[in-house]
C-alpha cells in the first residue's frame, strides 16, 4: 500500500517565530491586526463552544437549535481497498462542475478521467431547473465522448451543500452556500431533481445510487489509502468536515435504516457554527462587513472566517483600512487612488494571492510586488510595505487555520480510536504554504494527549470518494 500521508516540512509557526518577524514591523500594523490574533483563552473558549454545538446537532431534542447540523450520511462502511468496478461521478460545489469516470481496481488503486465544466455565474443564482439541465447536459456530453451511452454505470453525486439525507440517494437541500442561490431547490431532493433533468433529456440512462458531501468523499478516498482515516475536511471555496461517529450517539437516523455497523459517517456542516453568536467575541468589524455584503447574511459565519470564498475579501477590507490609516504606502501621494482601486469589487483581492504572498521570498518579494503592481499599478513597492501586506495575510490565514484546527481537534477527541488520520482537501489547504503547519500547531495543544494524529492530503476525494460510496453501498446491499 502506498503511504500518502503528507510529510510537509515543519515550519516555524509558533509565537516566537512570529514575534521575531513582527519586531521588524511597525507598531501600527500590529495594532491593526491585533483582533485577528487569537489568545489561548479564546482558542479554548471556541473549542468548548464548538464541542457543545456538535453534541447539540447530534441529539434529536436539541438538533433544531444547533448550528452544526451533524447530518447522518447513511454511509457506514469504510472502504477496504479491494473495491472494484467503473463508476460515474458528478462533483458540484464550487465554481466548477466536474464529470468523472472512476475505475476502482482493488489493491487500494483507482484511476480517474475527468472533465471540468464552468458553472456560469448566472446559473449559480438562476432557476434550479436550469442548473440541473446544465448538469445533465454536461453529463450527456461526457458519456457521449467516452462512448458510454448504453453502459448503465452507477453514478455517485458529490453535492457539496448542506443536505439532510433521508437515505443514501435522497438528500434535501437545506440551504445554498458559497454564492449559489438558485430558487426552487432548497427543501427539494437534489437526487430527484437530477433524475428528472436526465429524464427530460432522454438520451442517457444513468442511475444515481448515492449522494454525498465533498467531505464524505474526502474521508472515503483517504480511508481507501489509509485505514486510520476517520475525519474528512475541506478548506476550499467553503469549509466543512465529516467524521466517523458511534451510531449510538446519532439520534437522527431514519428508524427503518438497517444499522449494519456500529459507526456512521456524520456530515458536521460546521460552516454554520457561530450563527447563535458563539463567535461574536472574536468577530472583527471586517468579518461583519464581509457578512453584511454577502448573499447569505448571518449564515455560515465559521465558513466566512475560514474559507477561500471569504479570506481574500477579509484581506481586502483590512488593506483598505491600512491604506486609509496610512499604515500602508505611508509616503505615497496616490493613497486615495490605491484605496479606490481596492474598493472596485469585493473579489479584487483573490484568496490565492494570500498563498502567493506568504510563500514569497524576503527581501525581494517578487510575487508580492507583482500582485501590488496588478492591483494598484505601483511598480516599486517598498520592502516595508511588502512585509506589512504579508503580515496582514498571515494573521488572516493563521486565524482561519487555527479555527479549522479547533474543529478538527473537537472531532478527533470524540472518536475512540487512539490513532487518527485526518484527510484534507480544498484549494486553501492545498496551496497555502503554512496552513498545514498552522493547523498542527493548534492541534498539538487541543488533541487529547493519549491520541496520535496525522493529516493527509486527499487525492480527488470528490471523484474517487463518490465511486467508493457507490461501491460500498452496493457491497452492503
Ligand atoms: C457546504 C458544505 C461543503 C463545504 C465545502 C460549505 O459551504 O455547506 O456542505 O462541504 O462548503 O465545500
Amino acid at each position: 500500500m502506498r503511504l500518502v500521508v503528507t510529510l510537509r516540512s515543519r515550519q516555524a509557526v509558533g509565537p516566537r517565530a512570529q514575534i521575531s518577524r513582527i519586531k521588524m514591523l511597525d507598531v501600527e500594523v500590529r495594532e491593526l491586526m491585533q483582533a485577528f490574533v487569537l489568545s489561548d483563552y479564546q482558542v479554548q473558549e471556541v473549542y468548548s463552544r464548538f464541542c457543545a454545538e456538535i453534541a447539540k446537532g447530534l441529539k434529536r431534542s436539541t438538533h433544531v437549535q444547533a448550528n452544526t447540523k451533524c447530518f447522518p450520511t447513511y454511509v457506514q462502511d469504510l472502504p477496504t481497498g479491494d473495491e472494484m468496478g467503473k463508476y460515474l461521478a458528478l462533483d458540484l460545489g464550487g465554481t466548477n462542475f466536474r464529470v468523472l469516470l472512476v475505475s476502482l481496481k482493488g489493491h487500494h488503486d483507482a484511476t480517474v478521467e475527468s472533465q471540468i465544466y464552468a458553472v456560469p455565474k448566472d446559473l449559480m443564482v438562476g432557476p434550479g431547473v436550469e442548473l440541473f439541465d446544465h448538469i445533465a447536459e454536461c453529463l450527456a456530453r461526457f458519456v457521449e465522448k467516452h462512448d458510454m451511452r448504453n453502459s448503465h454505470l452507477p453514478l455517485g453525486f458529490t453535492f457539496s451543500f448542506p443536505c439532510e439525507q433521508i437515505g443514501l440517494k435522497e438528500a434535501i437541500l437545506v440551504r445554498w452556500t458559497k454564492g449559489f442561490g438558485c430558487p426552487g431547490v432548497e427543501g427539494e431532493d437534489v437526487g430527484r431533481l437530477l433524475h428528472e433533468a436526465i429524464q427530460r433529456r432522454g438520451d442517457v440512462e444513468i442511475a444515481v445510487v448515492a449522494i454525498l458531501n465533498d467531505t464524505t468523499g474526502t474521508l472515503m478516498s483517504c480511508a481507501h489509502r489509509n485505514a486510520d482515516c476517520r475525519v474528512g475536511v475541506i478548506v476550499g471555496t467553503g469549509c466543512n468536515a465529516c467524521y466517523v461517529e458511534d451510531v449510538a450517539n446519532v439520534d437522527l437516523l431514519h428508524p427503518d435504516f438497517k444499522r449494519t455497523q456500529r459507526q456512521v459517517l456524520v456530515n458536521a456542516e460546521w460552516g454554520a457554527f457561530g450563527e447563535s453568536g458563539q463567535l461574536d467575541f472574536l468577530r472583527t468589524e471586517y468579518d461583519r462587513e464581509v457578512d453584511d455584503t454577502s448573499i447569505n447574511k448571518s449564515e455560515q459565519l465559521f465558513e466566512k472566517m475560514t474559507s477561500g470564498m471569504y479570506l481574500g475579501r477579509l484581506v481586502r477590507l483590512v488593506l483598505i483600512r491600512a491604506i486609509q490609516r496610512k499604515v500602508l504606502f505611508k509616503l505615497s501621494n496616490r493613497r486615495e487612488h490605491f484605496a479606490t482601486a481596492m474598493q472596485k469589487n469585493e473579489d479584487v483581492f483573490e484568496t490565492r494571492y494570500i498563498s502567493e504572498i506568504e510563500s514569497d521570498s524576503f527581501p525581494e518579494f517578487p510575487k508580492t510586488r507583482s500582485i501590488i503592481t496588478e492591483l494598484f499599478g505601483l511598480e516599486k513597492a517598498s520592502v516595508e510595505d511588502c512585509q506589512k501586506i504579508r503580515y496582514i495575510c498571515e494573521c488572516v490565514s493563521k486565524r482561519a487555520a487555527t479555527l479549522v484546527a479547533i474543529g478538527v481537534s473537537g472531532l478527533i477527541n470524540r472518536i475512540s480510536n487512539r490513532r487518527i488520520v485526518v484527510g484534507m482537501d480544498g484549494s486553501v489547504y492545498r496551496y497555502h504554504p503554512k496552513f498545514d503547519a498552522y493547523m498542527r500547531y493548534t492541534m498539538h495543544k487541543l488533541v487529547k494527549s493519549d491520541k496520535e494524529f496525522d493529516i493527509m492530503l486527499s487525492e480527488d476525494g470528490s471523484g474517487r470518494g463518490a465511486a467508493l460510496v457507490a461501491a460500498v453501498a452496493s457491497k452492503t446491499k
